[in-house]
């Protein structure tokens, strides 16, 4: 068994953010000139998934830097009567390279689904859109001693029907719903090791071999004091963030914090 205070290949780290539904034009784009005006991202892969309403501007002002754009959800189907709803092909047109799915907030309040996570990360790899797929237990399943089942099932389904190749080209976040937002609690480092050690299992069972199965993030209340704890997890690879990056001194600060040395021992 690793040590998880041990920082572990996978360099290298992705920090992400998403705006969530906040985020006029004017704010948008300020963030946007801001974080494109960032030189140095200390070897981080930096993301950020605005609203839909300032996407296509956000990844224009973002085109000529590293930082990757994408969408918050979307729909499986490529177009047709599914009134409210934004395709992938709609989200690559606007410059996105992303697309987040199954946030546990989408999953809450909007009647989002394994099945329907499972649908729309086949329908994002067929338009060329890399799936953020966030899993994550409730307190309640927690408590009652299935957080390890609910994750590993939450994944099975996910990637259910791909091949492992295509395995390979999903990213995960595991986001603990009790860990996320205002009421949330940020999750003990050593809990996160061992839900990531499990899903892991999964994720390389999917891929068909270790080494080659998707990246796996971490969110749910990360901010300045826990992104550096967070990111020597061996298992994680990445950090997805919300409330501390809402700002775009926020988000650098956090990609600073979040940087670990490309340089790393067995
Ligand atoms: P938070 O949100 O960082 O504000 O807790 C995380 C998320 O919902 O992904």
């Amino acid at each position: 068994m690793s040590d998880p205070a041990t920082p572990a290949p996978g360099w290298p780290f992705w920090v992400g953010t998403s705006w969530k539904m906040n985020g006029l034009p004017d704010d948008a784009r300020s963030y946007a000139e801001r974080i494109a005006a960032v030189d140095d991202w200390h070897g981080v892969l930096p993301f950020v998934m605005p609203p839909f309403t300032v996407l296509a501007d956000v990844a224009r002002l973002l085109r000529d830097s590293p930082v990757q754009v994408g969408g918050q959800n979307m729909h499986w189907d490529e177009c047709g009567s599914w009134t409210g709803e934004i395709s992938a092909p709609m989200l690559r047109q606007c410059g996105a390279t992303m697309v987040e799915l199954g946030h546990s907030e989408r999953r809450r309040h909007f009647g989002e689904t394994d099945q329907t996570v499972n649908l729309k990360v086949h329908a994002a790899l067929r338009h060329g859109l890399t799936p953020l797929v966030c899993i994550g237990e409730t307190q309640a399943e927690r408590d009652g001693g299935v957080a390890d089942l609910i994750l590993a099932r939450q994944v099975r389904l996910a990637l259910h029907g791909l091949t492992a190749a295509h395995v390979g080209r999903v990213m995960f976040a595991y986001e603990p719903v009790w860990a996320i937002g205002e009421a949330g609690r940020p999750a003990p480092p050593e809990l996160v090791a061992q839900a990531a050690a499990g899903i892991r299992q999964e994720l390389d069972r999917a891929a068909g071999a270790p080494g080659v199965s998707p990246p796996l993030l971490y969110g749910g209340s990360v901010n300045l004091e826990n992104a550096a704890p967070y990111a020597a997890l061996a298992g994680i690879d990445g950090l997805f963030v919300g409330r501390a990056a809402w700002t775009a001194e926020g988000y650098a600060a956090l990609a600073r914090a979040a940087a670990r040395p490309p340089c790393r021992g067995p």
